[in-house]
């Protein structure tokens, strides 16, 4: 397949909030990603999985107990029953009036708050490509107007993404960096590789970035790993805590 006419990645910034801001607010809700803009972050990267009835929505584990005051499998509950979940007061009350956002209603805030999205797919294993069309359905609704970068641990769910969304710029995720990145990185037809910081190799993200493709790595909480990533040529790093980063690396 041929990569996306448009990339994502020459919009990149070297700070990424994950999951909004998650160290300071409740992890993929409104408020972690108002906190994450706020703080100068100009990307958030977040989770989209799908409801029982197909509804693209935005949370990180397959099941609902650690951040909602839900319980079981998130995919087997229908939207109007998610809608009902406090997904703030886990983290502090502060938060309890906060819900599981759908994916219409985070491009929506995207929008307003001029924010660029990496949306981790975290596709119902055999219901891939249902997860990449609530994804697609969701952009029809509600048109989405900056870059915009797909990523997943699940190849399915990237083969998904190139044939129903072949002008969205991709990366596979992975934790440590594979011997064979080259041939993982073509076989999901992706444009960039996001791997887990505690894997770095300097030499490996040279190789990776000679061969043209962009690198992205999470999770980097301290400013001299991040300093570190960034001088062997990582484009960025997701981290929980923007406002330190954005501090830390003005000179990126
Ligand atoms: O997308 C990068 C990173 O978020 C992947 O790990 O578990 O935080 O979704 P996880
Ligand atoms: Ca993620």
């Amino acid at each position: 397949l041929p990569p996306p006419v448009f990339s994502a990645y020459d919009y990149i910034t070297p700070v990424i909030g994950h999951r909004g801001a998650c160290g300071e607010a409740p992890e993929n809700t409104q408020a972690s990603i108002e906190l994450a803009a706020h703080q100068g972050a100009q990307w958030v990267e977040v989770d989209v999985t799908i409801s029982a009835d197909g509804i693209a929505v935005i949370h990180h584990d397959h099941d609902l107990d650690r951040c909602t005051s839900g319980s079981g499998i998130l995919n087997l509950h229908r939207l109007s029953e998610l809608k009902k979940l406090d997904a703030g007061s886990w983290f502090s009350e502060a938060f309890s009036q906060q819900r599981i956002l759908t994916l219409t209603e985070l491009f929506t805030l995207a929008n307003q708050l001029d924010l660029n999205l990496n949306l981790e797919v975290k596709p119902v294993i055999g219901r891939e490509s249902e997860t990449v069309w609530a994804i697609s359905r969701a952009l029809q609704e509600v048109p989405y107007e900056h870059p915009l970068l797909l990523s997943s641990f699940s190849l399915h769910a990237l083969r998904a993404c190139a044939s129903h969304l072949p002008h969205i710029t991709r990366a596979i995720n992975v934790e440590a960096i594979p011997r064979n990145w080259s041939e993982r990185i073509e076989e999901a037809g992706c444009q960039g590789l996001h791997f887990q910081a505690e894997f770095a190799n300097e030499s490996v993200i040279r190789e990776i970035k000679a061969a043209g493709y962009h690198l992205l790595s999470y999770t980097v909480n301290n400013p001299d790993t991040a300093e570190a990533l960034l001088s062997y040529g990582v484009d960025g790093i997701f981290t929980d805590y923007p406002a330190r980063m954005v501090r830390a690396l003005s000179r990126w």
